[in-house]
């Protein structure tokens, strides 16, 4: 495994691997690394020659700065993770230099509103931090294949948009969400949960699976009620939103399409520490 610290030195070597017409699968990250970004990794290393991972921890998407403050930084843990799982390459920038490259985008792309709803809407600004970083990833180890985690679903669909409007030449692969034995999807923010906290974090994906369980065409609002009521009963402190969404545009619907399927995305607080979920699915048939 080589750590590469500087854009240049990634940038040479990476060089010599596209002359070879090597494959290279790229997962970015923030660090704090858990079994959820070694699963992209597996991915990446199946169908590409290199796998390069990113650890950069983002300020620009932070719009709350005592969460990038408590953001945690687990390196040495990181790169013990990566080698034990033969990672080739990782790139840990400097803030600095990240921060002296500029694009004339600066993360402002048009979305078509997707940055201003669920995680837009309530962490405003947001996803320009996230294209603006994601932006300058991608031109500088210009990967084959980017892999993405689907924790952060709305993430994946922005960050499509964005390659389809750079015009990059690189293929987006969303991948399944990576989840504890109790359901609770992993996340670098579970770090911050109590053991208590744990057990009650997974509420969240008891609800997600009884809402696949008993959705029908006419009873989102019902379920949607009585799930957030479970929530708040079982530790969590405030929902952000729970909503069903058309999976291709995001568009919140109050009614599941009967033939499509939909994707239902939560936001919540527990002990102070927001954490996201989802699940996908489709009206069940009731039948007599
Ligand atoms: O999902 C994340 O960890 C971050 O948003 C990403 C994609 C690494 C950009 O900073």
């Amino acid at each position: 495994m080589i750590i590469f610290k500087t854009i240049s030195s990634l940038q040479n070597h990476l060089k010599l691997l596209s002359g070879q017409h090597a494959k290279i699968g790229f997962v970015p990250t923030m660090g704090a690394l858990h079994e959820g970004h070694l699963s992209l990794l597996e991915f990446s290393k199946k169908e590409n020659d290199v796998s390069v991972c990113s650890i950069f921890i983002n300020p620009s998407q932070f719009n709350n700065q005592s969460d990038l403050i408590k953001y945690p930084v687990t390196t040495e843990q990181d790169i013990f993770l990566l080698e034990k799982n033969s990672t080739d390459i990782v790139f840990m920038p400097s803030l600095e230099e990240m921060n002296t490259l500029k694009f004339h985008s600066k993360g402002d792309f048009n979305l078509d509103g997707m940055d201003n709803i669920l995680e837009g809407l309530h962490r405003p600004g947001h996803f320009k931090g996230v294209c603006e970083v994601v932006e300058k990833l991608l031109k500088i180890v210009q990967p084959t294949t980017l892999y993405l985690g689907e924790k952060d679903f709305q993430q994946c669909m922005v960050l499509k948009k964005l390659v389809r409007l750079l015009q990059l030449n690189v293929c987006v692969k969303t991948c399944p969400i990576s989840r504890a034995a109790s359901g609770l999807a992993l996340s670098s923010r579970n770090l911050r949960l109590s053991e208590k906290g744990k057990v009650q974090a997974a509420t969240i994906h008891k609800i997600l699976s009884n809402i696949k369980a008993h959705l029908t065409i006419n009873n989102w609002l019902q379920l949607k009620e009585s799930s957030i009521t479970e929530l708040l009963n079982n530790g969590f402190e405030h929902v952000d939103y729970l909503e069903m969404c058309d999976m291709e545009s995001l568009e919140i619907l109050n009614n599941a399409p009967e033939n499509n399927e939909v994707i239902i995305l939560i936001a919540a607080f527990i002990e102070n520490i927001r954490l996201i979920d989802n699940i996908k699915t489709s009206a069940n048939i009731l039948t007599n």
